[in-house]
């Protein structure tokens, strides 16, 4: 007996983390060492189309109209595999995905790909899972992803079991108006992906020091956030951006993801704060900078920016809601 075609479609966001998540303490469940804060990007996102249908042999996945096999392919039938084991669908899964940014390249397509991937896998496969359960799910393709299923500000408990570790809004998207603008350094796809670049974190002698301390930082950023207080939230998100990167780059083999212009921008954006300018820089696994500073004077910014040599692509987002079922 042949069953109907069954599928749905969601949208996800990808988010700019303020406390970095670097290194697991459990790899194939991606149960973090310490807990994260990140907002939402609403301005960017990622629809995933899933269907399951009888005439497959194999999943099938394409990213921006182009059929994709390898790594990426089984990376999602892994994720799909999840979602078969956890409802009553056995069948194969097309995925069809199309995101409005660059992918690869620090701006964390992964995020928004298996949060979307969450959402739209699981109800065309029957289930009807709450934003708890989804972001769960989410977190098993890309860790990172759990944080783009609640809207706004985002943070991701870190947990010590599957059940423990997911994420929760502590802020709504409208409580506090901030706007991400993302220098594009380099749209060049990354060398070393993240997932490679989280197993050898330990590695790093700065790592243990990053994990112990990281609750400190995180209750600076969630009273920052809640506080509105931005100076506050600029001082500790960019210096734990540069503590996560301090640990990349010493860990074994070194992960460099800053370009000279990566350096230069964060050096002018921290000289600018100091003049009185309401700003901070802050980078993810890849060279491009992300800027954040409040929406009243992003325009401004945005024309500070655009002066700068070297600087050829200027991303603009607001902050965005939860990954949605469309
Ligand atoms: O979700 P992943 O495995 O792509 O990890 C991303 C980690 C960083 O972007 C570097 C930091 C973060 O917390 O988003």
């Amino acid at each position: 007996v042949s069953m109907a075609v069954r599928t749905a479609a969601a949208i996800a966001h990808p988010n700019i983390a303020f406390i970095k998540y670097w290194g697991n303490k459990d790899d194939l469940l991606r149960l973090p060492m310490n807990g994260s804060i990140s907002m939402n990007l609403g301005t960017l996102y990622t629809k995933t189309v899933v269907s399951f249908r009888d005439e497959l042999h194999c999943d099938t996945l394409k990213i921006n109209d182009k059929e994709i096999n390898g790594e990426a392919l089984t990376r999602v039938a892994k994720f799909l595999d999840i979602i078969r084991s956890m409802s009553a669908e056995p069948r194969f899964a097309s995925v069809e995905s199309v995101n409005n940014f660059p992918i690869g390249a620090g701006i964390a397509s992964s995020a928004s790909a298996f949060a979307a991937l969450a959402l739209a896998g699981s109800a065309a496969a029957g289930m009807e899972l709450s934003e708890a359960e989804c972001s769960r799910l989410a977190r098993r393709g890309s860790g990172s992803a759990c944080r783009s299923v609640p809207g706004g500000y985002s943070e991701w408990l870190a947990g010590d079991d599957d059940q423990s570790s997911l994420s929760i809004s502590i802020a709504a998207e409208d409580y506090w108006d901030l706007i991400d603008l993302i220098v594009v350094v380099s749209e060049s796809h990354k060398k070393v992906g993240s997932t490679a670049g989280h197993r050898m974190a330990v590695t790093s002698p700065y790592q243990q020091m990053r994990v112990e301390s990281a609750p400190e930082r995180l209750l600076e950023c969630r009273n920052a956030i809640l506080q509105r207080d931005f100076n506050r939230l600029a001082e500790v998100s960019e210096k734990d951006s540069t503590m996560m990167h301090a640990v990349m780059m010493t860990q074994n083999p070194p992960l460099f993801y800053w370009e000279p212009l990566s350096l230069d921008i964060i050096k002018t954006i921290m000289d600018w704060r100091k003049d009185g300018f309401p700003c901070f820089a802050t980078l993810d696994a890849g060279p491009n900078v992300h800027i954040i500073c409040p929406a009243s004077v992003s325009a401004a910014l945005q024309q500070r920016l655009d002066k700068i040599p070297g600087v050829k692509e200027i991303i603009r987002s607001n902050i965005g809601g939860a990954a949605v079922l469309v």
